[in-house]
């Protein structure tokens, strides 16, 4: 062990060891933190996209004192901050508005998951003038002149279309200008998000275009089956810039297809909301959570991210993207053998014990430290 490990070891073990004072789950408020960078909206208006998908317009709740939205790039997202069922949670959903609105307002579109604890409460509970606390826009998913070429191809699965309706109508409002694309797989014609809108930008919009796909059912007017070379190949062009948002499934065929027309990495980028990882077998194990001088000891489990646990024991865990990108939840372990999964984690910060807890799942009985 080189010196500069062994003082980090020794570091580690007096943070670990230290004695602060226990906090019961159920006492955790003083040491709660409030979410920062956060904005109050109400919620104007609720629309039927399909029968499992609602878009929801939300403005600022000025009696909350936010009187104008943050401003918005494209593609980007808002983290949607809630208690529920005694936890503090967090979702990341793409603004499917125009940017030119953003002041005004925003407009996420939310899509039912199965067993999904805020998806089901959105769609079922929410109703028009009910409070909502979300973050400020973030993310790097949206179009950049300098970086990309003008002839853009989305690809999007289900509600993966929500940051392409923004593209679409941040060039039609004249806040982007490139041309667009966007290959849309569905179903079947029922789960079309946005159908109307999709409709009126292919007969408005010489920039914009929307080609949908239907894995489930053959109907005049799309295309059939799942989204393959033959399909995309016609509007490829000498040089490409490829944007991809959907299920798991879609990023692995379309990397294969995309390597086929000789398109490099550095021009697709991705936006995933899941993390995805089932071990072998579900253990349970202790999980201390140092936060300030003070400390709680819950549960966790091997098929649970520590975030997810954390914010089950009413743990106000700092989180935005929920998938290892954005930096947020940074943490420290101290002690224990964790599996973390897709993060964005710098060498550097990995050597000094730094995780991102939103894609960490234990392999231990976990101590952590959180900067909060
Ligand atoms: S919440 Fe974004 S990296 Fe963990």
């Amino acid at each position: 062990m080189s010196k500069l490990e062994e003082l980090k070891k020794i570091r580690k073990d007096i943070i670990k060891d230290y004695s602060g004072k226990k906090i019961e789950e159920s006492n955790l408020d003083r040491l709660n933190k409030e979410w920062q960078d956060i904005q109050y909206v109400k919620i104007k208006e609720i629309r039927e996209e399909t029968k499992d998908t609602k878009s929801f317009i939300l403005i600022p709740d000025q009696d909350k004192g936010t009187m104008s939205l943050e401003p918005f790039k494209a593609g980007q997202y808002i983290s949607l901050k809630m208690f529920v069922d005694d936890a503090y949670v967090t979702r990341a959903y793409s603004l499917s508005s125009s940017p030119k609105m953003a002041l005004k307002e925003y407009q996420i579109t939310i899509k039912r998951v199965e067993n999904g604890l805020v998806s089901n409460l959105m769609l079922d509970e929410m109703r028009v003038g009910d409070g909502l606390t979300i973050s400020k826009p973030m993310g790097e998913f949206g179009y950049n002149k300098i970086r990309d070429e003008k002839n853009v191809i989305a690809i999007a699965g289900g509600s993966g279309i929500t940051p392409f309706m923004a593209m679409a109508r941040a060039i039609w409002d004249g806040v982007e200008d490139f041309n667009l694309t966007v290959f849309y797989s569905v179903k079947t014609e029922e789960d079309i998000i946005f159908k109307k809108e999709i409709e009126e930008f292919n007969k408005k919009s010489k920039k914009v275009k929307f080609v949908i796909t239907l894995t489930r059912e053959e109907k005049e007017g799309y295309l059939n089956g799942h989204l393959n070379k033959m399909m995309i190949e016609p509007y490829i062009k000498e040089f490409n810039t490829v944007f991809m948002c959907g299920p798991k499934a879609i990023y692995k065929t379309m990397n294969e297809i995309l390597s086929e027309f000789n398109i490099p990495k550095k021009a697709v980028h991705y936006e995933n909301f899941f993390v995805d990882y089932i071990p072998s077998e579900v253990k349970e194990y202790d999980l201390k959570v140092i936060m300030k001088n003070d400390f709680v000891i819950t549960k966790c489990h091997s098929d649970e991210t520590l975030l997810v646990a954390m914010e089950k024991a009413g743990i106000k865990a700092p989180s935005m993207c929920r998938v290892g990108i954005c930096g947020f939840c940074r943490s420290i372990l101290l002690d224990g053998k964790i599996k973390m999964i897709g993060s964005s984690m710098k060498k550097a910060e990995a050597y000094n014990d730094y995780i991102h807890p939103c894609v960490t799942y234990p392999e231990s009985d976990i101590v952590l430290r959180l900067d909060i």
